[in-house]
């Protein structure tokens, strides 16, 4: 049986801390899942990390719904959190509600997550009332990086402050089940997390949050492009691959790979009924006489 949202937010009354990563490809799933991991979300940062887009913008559903199928086949026990691309709930809620309906229909997924405050009240609420659990997310919301002008912390002034701590009292109204604080000031996130009684989820929000998320390219140091200031890296794969493919690669040009552990065999009496055959075969069913 999988997390539900209900024992989501029973950590949060229990004070229990919720450890979140995100995944994007079946065999990484696997791993995330065995570890423990309550939930998951498959992040539309697979727009940068998997996929190489410059941002989140480009990433269509269809590619998100392809990856969130792969991350629900290679777990059994972790909910799974579609993240919903830009402009696929956008534009107004029935095409949302349909997108939406597609993750968990489709692909597997538990919940949706959107970016958004206040604005996104109504569609939240049409989600939630066709059974789809949404986790709100607010702070710095990357889909909105041309409008944002950058991926700067929020929050930093009163108003802004008092904006998001708006937003995040308008998102529990709706019925979200959680919100992601992203890139926001320890001390705002503190006071969020405490002001609602849905569990907040930081990424750059500080230690205040009810549980925490990282992209896992960056946790595991696999993704080199750019690396935001609140990941701390547990490894670093990227080099570790390097020093793994260089040497399966000099093995392959020094011919030491494969060698007989790597290769399967049968006994010489094959090869040479083998050539046998090969040379009745040389004369061939064209060289028979016609009859
Ligand atoms: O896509 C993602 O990885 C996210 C996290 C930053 C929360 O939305």
């Amino acid at each position: 049986m999988r997390t539900t949202i209900h024992q989501l937010k029973d950590m949060k009354r229990r004070g229990e801390r919720i450890g979140m990563i995100t995944a994007y490809d079946y065999t990484s799933a696997r791993i995330v899942d065995e570890v423990g991991f309550p939930a998951i979300l498959v992040g539309d940062s697979m727009s940068q990390v998997m996929l190489g887009y410059e941002d989140t913008v480009p990433l269509t559903l269809d590619e998100s719904i392809h990856h969130t199928r792969a991350v629900v086949r290679g777990t059994a026990r972790a909910h799974i959190v579609a993240d919903m691309p830009f402009l696929t709930y956008n534009a107004g809620w029935p095409e949302a509600v349909h997108n939406a309906g597609r993750y968990l229909k489709e692909a597997g997924a538990q919940s949706v997550k959107v970016e958004g405050g206040v604005h996104m009240v109504s569609t939240i609420r049409k989600l939630i009332s066709a059974g789809i659990p949404v986790m709100g997310h607010i702070g710095l919301t990357p889909q909105s990086v041309n409008q944002l002008g950058g991926y700067k912390v929020q929050g930093k002034s009163p108003l802004e402050a008092q904006r998001l701590l708006t937003d995040a009292l308008a998102l529990q109204e709706a019925g979200v089940y959680s919100i992601v604080l992203e890139l926001v000031p320890a001390e705002v996130a503190r006071e969020i997390t405490a002001r609602v009684d849905v569990p907040t989820i930081g990424i750059g929000g500080g230690p205040h949050c009810d549980g925490q998320i990282q992209v896992l390219h960056d946790v595991l140091g696999l993704f080199e492009v750019f690396i935001p200031k609140h990941t701390r890296r547990y490894a670093n794969m990227a080099d570790d691959m390097r020093t793994a493919l260089g040497s399966y690669f000099s093995d392959i040009k020094d011919g030491s790979f494969p060698g007989d552990a790597e290769s399967h065999h049968v006994s010489e009496d094959v090869v040479a009924a083998m050539r046998g055959d090969a040379r009745q075969g040389d004369e061939g069913p064209g060289d028979e006489a016609p009859e």
